[in-house]
């Protein structure tokens, strides 16, 4: 089947299409800090959204740790929303923007509302900074959750996969 082609509000965002693989580490006051392997694709369809699938995996245990799906929603401008969904009951929507330049780009998201299914943790406030370097990726996500004030929760650094 013929690639489509991106479609131009997407444009921005070329550089973030593709695997990426790579390390993490997280942390938080109520829990053990901790490392994790981590990969995540950015795709497109031609449509006016990034599609985004992420796993990821204890780094000493091997065993599956966090996962998570949802869409990029480029907007003129420079501007983007973020929908996404993750297992443990947590739906994250985001307003964001992207600054990029040929081969280096920097995405910022934060939370214009985050909802919890009954059973979930709370999570009430997500930011999501996200920058790019040629074939590196790395990001800081923070959080309010639990009762305790937003604050930093992970950062990783993946590469891009041929
Ligand atoms: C790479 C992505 C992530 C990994 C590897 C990860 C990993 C972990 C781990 C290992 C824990 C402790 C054990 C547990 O409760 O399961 C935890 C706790 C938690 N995480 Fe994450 N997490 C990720 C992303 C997120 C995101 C994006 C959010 C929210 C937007 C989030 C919210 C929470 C909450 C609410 C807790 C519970 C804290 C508590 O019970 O005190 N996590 N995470």
């Amino acid at each position: 089947m013929k690639s489509p082609l991106l479609h131009e509000l997407c444009e921005p965002f070329r550089g973030l299409l593709g695997t990426w693989k790579g390390r993490g580490e997280g942390h938080y006051p109520s829990i053990e800090s901790f490392g994790y392997v981590e990969e995540s694709t950015f795709s497109h369809v031609g449509k006016p959204f990034i599609s985004y699938v992420q796993k990821t995996r204890d780094s000493v245990t091997d065993a599956p740790l966090h996962s998570e799906s949802g869409y990029i929603r480029p907007q003129e401008e420079y501007l983007a929303e973020l929908v996404l969904a993750q297992p443990s009951g947590i739906v994250e929507m985001h307003k964001g923007s992207i600054e990029s330049s040929k081969n280096a780009c920097v995405i910022y998201f934060e939370s214009i509302d985050v909802r919890v299914t009954p059973s979930a943790k709370e999570v009430t406030q997500v930011s999501r900074l996200i920058k790019i370097e040629g074939d590196t990726l790395s990001y800081d996500v923070s959080m309010a959750a639990v009762g305790e004030p937003f604050q930093h929760h992970l950062k990783a650094l993946l590469k891009r996969q041929a």
